[in-house]
């Protein structure tokens, strides 16, 4: 298993896997962004540097590789780019939204009315994206509808997807929507290193039996519950087995 500058925060992924995440940042919203994202939680919040970052980094690597591994990848390695650098942007909102990363790594659950607040992210995050779309649009014609991509796939990566829409570019945008969905919820079940509880919660919620033995059939149902089977041409399912097998072994 290949590990990173940041060690075990990228569990699984190399570190030229989360790197081409972070130049697609650079890329579709300036290297400044990039930097800020990176700065903004190492210096202003407790809990675990970095993060919140690590996370976009590796949603957007486990997103890439399944549309390598299950998706068109291959034959088409653009759709890689776009599913990286959308899953990459999904939380965007949480480094632009005053008070929401303070919240997050409070280590305490949080009110109703923060909880407003958190969420909000996402919206917040998508209308920041578009902004930049408008005022700075990267160079290619490529780049630009990946930022439009990953303006909607902010703004809807916490929200019910409405049925299927007739219109192409929004049919597109929401079945990123649904692939950042999936792979943000296995990341955050299976991946993420520093949730620490996740073995008591597994037990709790029968993902886990008393012996440590997981229980995939149920871990896919609440990771994918709501979603479509496969989006983008990816079974989500497949998103699922790939966040497992990432799985740090001492969870
Ligand atoms: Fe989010
Ligand atoms: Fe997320």
């Amino acid at each position: 298993m290949a590990y990173g500058r940041d060690g075990e925060l990228f569990a699984g992924f190399s570190w030229e896997e989360c790197q081409m995440g972070e130049n697609s940042i650079a890329t579709l919203i300036g290297r400044k962004s990039l930097l800020y994202m990176k700065r903004f939680q190492e210096q202003e919040f407790g809990g675990h540097p970095k993060a919140t970052f690590a996370h976009s980094l590796r949603v957007g690597a486990l997103m890439a590789r399944a549309v390598t591994e299950f998706g068109d990848g291959a034959a088409y390695p653009e759709n890689v780019a776009l599913a990286r650098s959308v899953g990459t942007l999904h939380d965007w909102g949480k480094y632009i939204t005053e008070g929401v990363m303070a919240l997050i790594h409070s280590g305490r659950a949080a009110s109703e009315e923060e909880f407003v607040k958190i969420r909000s992210h996402a919206p917040k995050g998508g209308a920041h994206l578009a902004q930049v779309l408008a005022e700075q649009p990267p160079a290619t014609a490529h780049q630009r509808s990946t930022l439009h991509h990953a303006s909607y796939v902010a703004t809807h990566h916490h929200s019910v997807l409405p049925a299927q829409p007739t219109d192409e570019g929004l049919r597109l945008s929401m079945d990123l929507t649904a692939l950042t969905k999936a792979a943000d919820a296995a990341d955050a079940m299976l991946i993420d290193p520093t949730r620490t509880y996740r073995a008591e919660r597994f037990r709790k919620e029968g993902l886990m039996s008393a012996t440590g033995a997981l229980n995939m059939e149920r871990i896919r149902e609440s990771a994918l519950r709501g979603l479509p089977e496969a989006a983008f041409g990816v079974p989500l399912a497949g998103v699922v087995d790939l966040a497992c097998d990432l799985m740090p072994v001492a969870a």
